[in-house]
This record gives C-alpha cells, structure tokens and sequence, in this order.
C-alpha cells in the first residue's frame, strides 16, 4: 500500500517537473538544421494551402513549409524523402519517443511527395507541401493537439548529398 503510494507520487512528480510542450511550443515553431550539406536553411515557415502562416500545425491537411535556401551544390532533379516523427513523453520522463511509421515514410520519391523538383543552384524560397492526410494510418494514431518532432532528409540519387531539417511544433491531428 505504501509502496502504490510512494510510485503513484513519483509518477505525479515526474509528470508534473516535465513541461507539456518542451521548448515552447505551445506558442512557437522550432526547427534547425541538421547538419551542414550543400543546401542551408535560413528560415522555414509552417503555412496553411492559402499561404498563411499556421500554428499550431494541422497533420490532417496538407501543409505547406516555406524554406528559405541557398543551394549552393547542383541541380537536383532526382531526390528520395524520408520523415520521422517523435511524440513528447512526459509521463515517464521527459523526452521525444520516435513513432513507428512502419517504413511508411521513408525513401519516398520526393519528386512526387511535395518536394518542388528540380532544386536549381542558389538562393530560393521552397515551397515543400507535407501531405499526412494520405498517411492515415499513422496520423490516426497520434495525440491531437500535442507536440510533435519531425525530420526531414533529402538525398540526392545520383551522389550521396543529403540535406535534413528537424522541426517541432504542436499539431492538431483531427
Ligand atoms: C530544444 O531546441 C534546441 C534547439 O533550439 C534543441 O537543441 C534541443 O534538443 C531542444 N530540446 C528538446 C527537449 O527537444
């Protein structure tokens, strides 16, 4: 009896020292780069179909990231994309737990996945359109209005150039 109470007062504690939305996204959008590759980002911009800015993110619509880059490598014409998503524990601890997509999301044709091809040389604005709403056996799943982490990789068929953006967000996902 003492000890359900001593671990039911630990799981309080744990839940309540760990935030609900970490690195504030409650009220903001995060994301960095990666690594360095031949593509940097300067700014990307979570937006809704009509080109305004959105927050939180809504997983069932598409959405449209606006990134603006500098490619300063060739032109890319034939790339593959592969996007992770992690949700925010903060029951057990506080950290991001990777969901299993179940290889749904990974090595897509990034062509025909939202990805604006060919990716010419110099600085542009991307319009990158994230469409979940066809993967809804994954987005089914998720907590809504809840955050979120998510990775996206570009790689370059034809060399082994890569370039990948981590964001996080708080998504409504219904
Ligand atoms: C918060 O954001 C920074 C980058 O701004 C990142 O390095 C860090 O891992 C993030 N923390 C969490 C808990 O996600």
């Amino acid at each position: 009896m003492l000890f359900r109470l001593f671990v039911l007062l630990a799981l309080c504690g744990a839940a309540s020292a760990c935030d609900a939305f970490p690195n504030n996204t409650q009220a903001t959008f995060n994301w960095w780069q990666c690594y360095e590759s031949s593509i940097t980002y300067y700014k990307t911009t979570p937006e809704d179909a009509s080109g305004k800015f959105e927050y939180p993110i809504v997983l069932s619509k598409p959405l449209i990231v606006e990134a603006d880059v500098d490619n300063h490598g060739k032109t890319y014409s034939q790339l593959s994309l592969s996007i992770r998503l992690w949700e925010w524990n903060n029951v057990f601890g506080c950290g991001w737990n990777e969901i299993n997509t179940f290889g749904l999301l990974s090595n897509l044709d990034a062509c025909t996945h939202g990805v604006p091809c060919p990716i010419k040389p110099g600085r542009q604005t991307l319009k990158l359109t994230i469409d979940f709403s066809k993967f809804q056996a994954i987005i089914g799943l998720l907590k809504n209005n809840a955050p979120y982490q998510i990775q996206l990789t570009l790689a370059d068929k034809q060399s082994s150039d890569k370039t990948c953006v981590i964001a996080q967000g708080r998504a409504l996902t219904h």
